[in-house]
């Protein structure tokens, strides 16, 4: 009896070891590096410019603005999102989503606790992009 409760303790104890092992990892900040060979797994659909648009209404507007320039009501001088060029953390779609993510620069905050399906994330990167001069935004693919 004494046996079987050790052996169902030291389980309970490897998996709750396990569990947090993975969190971590999953919460440890990228690198720019690392961001760079991420790929998206959204592809760049209208219906997921359109997902991202609503979770920009709710989380992003207060700093960034309606349109994404951030001209009116200028918080801690949010980058002007329309402008890729003057971006400071990087445009890929990796490296957009690690500034999302992570956060960036010393006042952009991170949004991975708030933002906890990484999916969400993704159609966020999807929405600013489309907010970029036409020249720079991906091909819009066709929904499946
Ligand atoms: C508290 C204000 C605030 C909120 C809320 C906020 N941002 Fe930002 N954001 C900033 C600031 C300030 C910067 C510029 C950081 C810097 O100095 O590089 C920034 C930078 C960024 C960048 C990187 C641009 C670059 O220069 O490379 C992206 C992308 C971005 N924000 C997207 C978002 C999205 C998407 C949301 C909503 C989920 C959001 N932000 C919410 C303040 C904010």
């Amino acid at each position: 009896m004494l046996r079987r409760i050790v052996r169902f303790l030291t389980f309970c104890l490897l998996v709750s070891f396990v569990g947090t092992q993975l969190s971590q990892s999953q919460d440890k900040p990228l690198t720019r590096d690392e961001a760079k060979q991420i790929k998206s797994p959204v592809p760049y659909t209208k219906a997921s410019i359109a997902r991202g648009r609503i979770l920009y209404t709710n989380d992003c507007t207060g700093c960034h603005g309606n349109d994404g320039k951030a001209q009116v009501d200028v918080i801690a001088d949010a980058t002007d999102l329309t402008e890729p060029k003057l971006w400071k953390s990087g445009t890929t779609e990796g490296e957009v989503f690690r500034s999302i993510r992570d956060g960036a620069g010393i006042s952009m905050p991170p949004y991975k606790n708030q933002i906890r399906n990484p999916e969400d994330l993704w159609h966020l990167v999807n929405f600013i992009r489309s907010l970029w001069p036409e020249a720079q935004r991906p091909k819009l693919q066709e929904e499946k």
